[in-house]
C-alpha cells in the first residue's frame, strides 16, 4: 500500500519524506489555506522533496476554469497531479488531461457509480472520502471494497486512493478493503507505528 501525506506543511513532508515511507503528497485549497502560502510556490517546494505525485486541486466550477487553472499548475513541476472534483465538468476535464498525459486525481467521491465515471474518464486515483461518509452514518469501507469489486471486474487501472482519513483503523480497515493508496493527516501516519 502507498502512503501519501495529506497536508501542505513543508516541514512535516520533509519529516515524513525523510523516513523513506512516504510515496507522495496530497492538498487541497484549505491546507494550502492552513499552510499561510502562496499555491504556485508552496506546491513547488512540495513537487522538490517527494519523486511521487504531488495533487494539486483546481478551484473553477467549470471545464474552461478547470483546463486553464491545470495548465498552470502542471507548469509547476513533472510531479503535480491535477487534482479534479467529481463533476460532470470535473470528469470532462480528467479525460482531457488524462489524454494529453497528465497524472489526475478526482476527488470529492461518495458513491461507487461516481468512482466508475472516474475510471471511464481515465483517472490515475479516485478519491473515496471515509471520513466524511462515517460523519453521515454510511460506512465508508463498504465503498472502497465496491469500489475494489468493480475496478477489478473491468480492470480499471484507476488506483483508489482513501481519503479523508481520520485514525489508524481507517489505514488498516482500507488496506483490508484493497484501496491502492492511503492519504493520511500527518498525525495520524505517525500513529500507525505506536501500540500502547
Ligand atoms: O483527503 C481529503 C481531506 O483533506 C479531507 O479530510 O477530514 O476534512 O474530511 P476531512
Amino acid at each position: 500500500m502507498k502512503f501519501f501525506v495529506d497536508t501542505a506543511d513543508v516541514d512535516e513532508i520533509r519529516e515524513l519524506a525523510d523516513t523513506g515511507l512516504l510515496d507522495g503528497v496530497t492538498t487541497n485549497p484549505s491546507l494550502i489555506l492552513k499552510s499561510c502560502r502562496n499555491i504556485m510556490e508552496v506546491t513547488k517546494e512540495i513537487c522538490g522533496l517527494t519523486d511521487g505525485p504531488v495533487s494539486a486541486e483546481v478551484t473553477a466550477m467549470n471545464y474552461d476554469g478547470m483546463m486553464s487553472e491545470a495548465a498552470v499548475l502542471a507548469e509547476i513541476a513533472d510531479n503535480v497531479c491535477i487534482k479534479l472534483p467529481l463533476t460532470m465538468d470535473g470528469l470532462k476535464a480528467c479525460k482531457a488531461l488524462a489524454t494529453q498525459g497528465h497524472q489526475t486525481n478526482v476527488t470529492l467521491c461518495f458513491s461507487a457509480t461516481q468512482a466508475l465515471m472516474a475510471a471511464k474518464a481515465g483517472a490515475t486515483y479516485i478519491s473515496p472520502f471515509i471520513g466524511r461518509l462515517d460523519d453521515m452514518g454510511i460506512d465508508g469501507m463498504e465503498l472502497i471494497e465496491d469500489i475494489r469489486t468493480i475496478y477489478d471486474n473491468y480492470d480499471y487501472d484507476t488506483q483508489i486512493l482513501a481519503a479523508s482519513i481520520r485514525t489508524v483503523n481507517h489505514v488498516k480497515d482500507s488496506a483490508i478493503a484493497g484501496a491502492d493508496v492511503a492519504t493520511i493527516p500527518p498525525s495520524t501516519l505517525k500513529a500507525l507505528v505506536k501500540h500502547p
